[in-house]
């Protein structure tokens, strides 16, 4: 998309001259572009026709935005590694709220080093919250997945649930997750980056095999596209009033809205932490967000940081 600047058609060997690489080379990497989801067109021929393709238009995001924290300041990128560390370089500049959302991440992360398919269609999104209230963090990123569930009911009629930590899953398949890094000065918060992945308008057969049947995304839930700059603005304005009462003291509350939406309490699960896997049953959400679980042996251990199957 980028290599056509503003035309609309070319031909591959115009671009392999323009690019200093093989119509093969060439060829090989527009296909991969595609398969990423870039709206191109081959024809037989040699010509290469970009669709027509409705970008994130932060302008438009920010026209009707009515947000007081988020989205007091919004970037938007073509193309970024990650969104998360793209907001990184702006930190010491960016005021909270800040968001910074890209069409596609080459390397887009997810929870514990894994990595994230980011192509064009999905929102891909960073937020830069600077809580002031001494709170866990855990309970701001539950809270946070949770007013994205309720803006995809809103926007999209799709009703995902919650699967502990920050996973939101519609009929067992991820259409969303949250990645929260904190970082703090001692044992003060001083900002957490809290990440978004929203599988908004993609074809569900990029993903890989081993994911084929373990996501979904909106348009293949209600078998249309979902329009993008609605469902961000809706985001942005559900995230604002969580974290607004989140840093007005209504932790419980919110914390009383992610237990109705989790699907993880009263699971058997398995639980995968660095320390080993174990098994048990789901028990409960602590009021730091840490998932509560009873061990097979009998003991009930809080859980911070891990990874959880469903087993039924
Ligand atoms: C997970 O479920 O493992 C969390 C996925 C978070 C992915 C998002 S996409 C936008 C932001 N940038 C990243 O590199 N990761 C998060």
């Amino acid at each position: 998309m980028v290599f056509l600047g503003n035309e609309r058609k070319t031909s591959l060997r115009k671009l392999a001259l323009a690019l200093r690489a093989s119509p093969r080379e060439t060829s090989d990497a527009l296909h991969r572009l595609k398969r990423l989801g870039y709206p191109l067109r081959f024809s037989r021929a040699g010509a290469i026709e970009r669709l027509p393709f409705r970008i994130i238009d932060a302008q438009q995001l920010r026209a009707d935005l009515s947000t007081e924290r988020i989205g007091r300041r919004i970037e938007w990128r073509l193309h970024v590694h990650s969104t998360q560390d793209e907001l990184k370089k702006l930190e010491g500049e960016a005021e909270d709220g800040t968001v910074l959302l890209a069409e596609t991440q080459y390397a887009g992360r997810g929870r514990l080093t894994r990595s994230w398919l980011s192509p064009a269609g999905g929102i891909w999104m960073s937020v830069l919250l600077r809580p002031t209230w001494p709170k866990s963090h855990q309970i701001l990123a539950l809270a946070f997945a949770t007013a994205v569930a309720r803006a995809i009911r809103a926007v999209a009629g799709v009703s995902p649930l919650l699967k502990w930590p920050n996973d939101l899953v519609v009929q067992s398949r991820k259409i969303a997750g949250v990645l929260a890094e904190a970082s703090y000065d001692g044992s003060k918060l001083n900002q957490l980056i809290v990440g978004l992945g929203l599988n908004a308008n993609i074809k569900t057969t990029l993903f890989p095999e081993e994911l084929q049947g373990r996501v979904t995304s909106i348009n293949r839930e209600v078998g249309r596209e979902v329009d993008r700059i609605l469902l961000t603005r809706r985001i942005l304005e559900e995230t604002d009033d969580a974290y607004l009462r989140f840093e007005s003291g209504e932790a419980s509350e919110l914390l009383h809205e992610v237990k109705r939406l989790c699907s993880t309490v009263g699971q058997e699960v398995e639980v995968t932490t660095v320390d080993g896997k174990f098994k048990g049953e789901a028990l409960d959400i602590g009021e730091d967000g840490q998932l509560i679980v009873r061990l097979g042996n009998g003991a009930t251990v809080p859980f911070y940081a891990a990874d959880v199957a469903h087993l039924r």
